[in-house]
């Protein structure tokens, strides 16, 4: 039986201090204002071939003892497509300009094996190519983002691998395709022109990399039908001038339809990033400071990218975001393996209300990465698997997509220097409901949170007894989200939202 939190009476352990010593927090939604709909693509994955994100997490091939679905684990399919994921970015990230397609396709026991220099040196036998990922994307539901080697290959190795995807034609690619196993051609919605050409993708100027971009975009086309978009590769806040590298690539980088950008939320602060889980609540509030940079961030891009595009033509792709820690101790080096605890929840909620509060500008994201890499929805162990904190956040989200969000501010105490108590996120969605999304920052104190919406709150919480409550493979069900209603002061929506927690509710 699921548990239930309701009217500020918290089961379990998760003590509710007395109302008078409860912050209020006034939270004021502006229906009067709607914003542009939010494209359910900012719900999106990235998957790389980086540690066991494709090979153990996604593929165990067909011959494997753990249940699968054409070699794609069953328990990992069918986690996906209940929250209706709506687009995967494969093949990288760093790893995507050493890949040569051509190594991927044809019967796998041909296929070379390759090293994947970028992830820990260890060995790929390509057994997971472009056939495996358009068929998972198919299998989930989602749209195929596939990103170009621009780094290392010429522009006439994307245009014929975009060709070997897409074509209908009697011609020879197509026709290679269908000797492979693929009849019709893939649906290719998005293809990325290179990542991080700052960096892994080239070590490219600004000036340089937009050139690239207007190069190769001219040689890769799909079929119009397809309307496929092709992403530029853009800035990243982590490294370098984000600002100056997105002018370069507006200035000079051809006909852009979107522009990527990457920022993980990873302490950087001459300390190491810090463990996952086992963290004090000096890490926690620096994790959620460095998660709400973003809004400055997509603020910045966002007016280098009006001077160029007043009308918004260009869209912008946050394809590369979320937390970076320590990897695990004892994981392999090089994989990138993290858990993924309450505080990762969190992470989710406020980028996921930072982009609801940007819509005009910011039309996909992907989190990095889908299974077992940084920020994952899903972590696996052989046979096992468990579903993550943030898996729960894209799940309890959903309402979301394609929902008209409205302007909404949470008023009231700070947490800590720069980061709110509460923060808030409202929408009407399809259904007509109205939703708010609240975040409670404070690990300590519950609020009394009082909204200007008529009626009464309920949907769903995740919160846990500790900073870093996390999910294992020995107790899978530690943390997932619970049932939770609000209550009506003087007329209006209320609620108690407990220290630390997600939810999401529909006002009636
Ligand atoms: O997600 C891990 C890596 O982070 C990606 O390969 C790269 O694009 C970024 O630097």
């Amino acid at each position: 039986m699921r548990k239930t939190i309701s009217g500020g009476l918290l089961l379990l352990a998760l003590a509710v201090p007395a109302a008078a010593q409860t912050p209020t927090v006034r939270v004021t939604v502006d229906i009067s204002k709607p914003g542009a709909v939010t494209d359910r693509h900012i719900y999106g994955q990235f998957a790389e071939h980086l540690g066991t994100g494709i090979y153990g997490g996604i593929w165990v091939g067909e011959d494997s003892k753990i249940s699968n679905i054409r070699g794609y684990r069953t328990d990992v399919v069918e986690a996906l497509k209940k929250i209706h994921v709506p687009v995967v970015r494969w093949p990288g990230g760093c790893f995507a300009d050493l890949y040569n397609w051509r190594d991927g396709i044809g019967p796998r026991a041909k296929r070379p094996t390759r090293i994947n220099v970028h992830w820990g040196g260890v060995t790929d036998n390509n057994a997971f190519g472009t056939h495996e990922f358009m068929d998972f994307a198919e299998l989930i539901g989602a749209d195929p983002y596939v990103s170009m080697n621009v780094g290392s290959l010429s522009p006439y190795d994307s245009a014929q691998w975009v060709e070997y995807m897409t074509s209908s034609e009697d011609a020879s690619l197509a026709n290679e395709r269908r000797a492979n196993g693929r009849e019709k051609p893939w649906q290719l919605k998005y293809l990325g022109i290179g990542n991080e050409t700052w960096g892994c993708g080239g070590n490219m100027s600004g000036e340089y990399s937009a050139s690239i971009n207007a190069r190769y975009s001219t040689f890769v086309g799909a079929p119009a039908s397809m309307g496929m978009v092709k992403v530029a590769s853009g800035g990243s806040a982590n490294i370098g001038d984000y600002k100056a590298f997105t002018d370069a690539m507006m200035k000079g980088g051809g006909r852009l339809q979107a522009l990527s950008f990457h920022y993980y939320a990873m302490p950087d602060n001459g300390r190491s990033k810090g463990p996952a889980i086992g963290f004090g609540e000096d890490r926690w509030q620096e994790e959620l400071a460095l998660t709400l940079q973003m809004e400055g961030y997509v603020s910045d891009v966002s007016a280098v990218m009006d001077k160029y595009d007043p009308g918004k033509k260009v869209a912008l792709y946050v394809d590369e975001w979320g937390s970076w820690y320590t990897q695990e101790p004892g994981s392999h080096p090089g994989f990138l393996y993290q858990q993924n605890a309450l505080r990762d929840a969190e992470v989710a909620a406020l980028t996921f209300n930072i982009f609801h509060r940007h819509t005009d500008r910011v039309k996909l994201a992907a989190i990095a990465q889908m299974v077992n890499v940084l920020q994952a929805m899903i972590l696996t162990d052989g046979a096992k698997m468990l579903l993550t904190p943030t898996y729960h956040v894209f799940d309890m989200y959903q309402p979301f997509m394609e929902a008209t969000p409205f302007a909404a501010t949470a008023s009231g105490p700070a947490y800590a220097k720069g980061i709110p108590m509460v923060d808030v996120s409202a929408a009407r969605g399809r259904n007509g409901k109205l939703y708010l999304a609240l975040v409670n920052t404070d690990p300590h104190k519950a609020a009394h949170v009082l909204t200007n919406l008529p009626g009464t709150g309920k949907g769903q919480i995740l919160t846990g007894p500790a900073m870093d409550t996390h999910n294992t493979f020995d107790a899978p069900n530690t943390i997932h989200p619970m049932a939770f209603s609000g209550t009506t002061v003087d007329g209006k929506a209320a609620f108690d939202l407990p220290a630390k927690s997600v939810a999401v509710v529909a006002v009636e």
